[in-house]
């Protein structure tokens, strides 16, 4: 059992290094996280930990353990089937690269959905050509490291692939040490190449980006976890790095708030830049 002082003071540091808002009703949720931040930084005094986050040690622990990183494989494929169809097909043989931004990537399930996505899309357009780029972030190191390693339990994600993805194309099997009957797939080294990992924190005042960097940005299932005023300051941020003409994937129950009129919708929760927020 946790004082309200110390729910309290989870609260405010969660917001303070993530913009994580946790709402009164999520006491349960903020001990349970408590609980596993106690055993992740082995020791048992919460006050003593949470002083210590408040002076700036294990803050990447305790970011690990407020963040939320559910994801999987082609998750709202619908956003897949457009990238392939759609934005593919217009970018194809116009010479130019086309960048991607990935920005809640999570374990890597969404990247890598992107990557296999656009190689797929090569050989559904007849051999195409496109040269593209994929950048992914997230604040959480521990969901990083794992992305970067790119290995999954198959059992787990096998029912994730459409029809039109060959797993075996893009990853490599091996047994699972501990798992009778199921093995571990890792991304090749081809797949893997084609992302960058790296760390951002969406509630940062200045983006690393420049304006109209990006052709396509990804942002779904993250806004839900900010305040209105604060997704909508992200939404800003990220708009000014997309193209005029530029895609903008979000999360299903997520919406573009006050960039409502700068874009067109072109399905469920797809949205085209269509003029700059002044
Ligand atoms: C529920 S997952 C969604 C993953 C993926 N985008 C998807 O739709 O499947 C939310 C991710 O947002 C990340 N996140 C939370 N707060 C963040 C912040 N302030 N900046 C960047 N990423 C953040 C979490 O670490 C987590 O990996």
């Amino acid at each position: 059992m946790y004082t309200a002082r110390q729910l309290e003071r989870a609260r405010e540091l969660a917001y303070r290094h993530s913009g994580i808002t946790l709402g009164p009703n999520k006491d349960v949720m903020i001990a349970n996280r408590l609980d596993k931040l106690k055993r992740d930084v082995a020791h048992d005094d919460i006050d003593a930990i949470l002083s210590a986050v408040e002076q700036g040690r294990y803050v990447d622990t305790f970011i690990s353990t407020f963040t939320t990183n559910k994801t999987n494989f082609f998750r709202e494929s619908f956003h897949f089937d457009d990238l392939r169809d759609r934005v593919f097909k217009q970018a194809a043989g116009k010479g130019s690269e086309l960048k991607i931004y990935c920005s809640a990537a999570s374990t890597g399930e969404e990247p890598y959905s992107i990557l296999m996505t656009m190689e797929a899309a090569k050989t559904v357009h007849s051999d195409a050509a496109l040269n593209y780029s994929l950048l992914a972030t997230d604040i959480d190191t521990d969901v990083l490291r794992h992305a970067s390693n790119g290995i999954y339990e198959w059992q787990k994600n096998a029912e994730d692939f459409p029809e039109w993805i060959r797993p075996s194309e893009y990853f490599k099997r091996r047994p699972h040490p501990t798992k009778e009957g199921d093995y571990l797939i890792k991304v090749k080294e081809t797949l893997a190449r084609r992302v960058r990992f790296e760390r951002h924190n969406l509630m940062a005042q200045e983006y690393p980006f420049k304006p109209h960097e990006f052709d396509v940005v990804f942002c779904r299932n993250v806004l839900i976890y900010f305040n209105q005023n604060d997704q909508n300051a992200i939404l800003k941020k990220l708009f000014r790095t997309l193209k005029p003409g530029g895609t903008l994937y979000l999360g299903h129950s997520e919406s573009p708030l006050e960039l409502s009129p700068y874009v067109e919708r072109y399905g469920q929760n797809i949205f085209v830049k269509t003029k700059e927020y002044p």
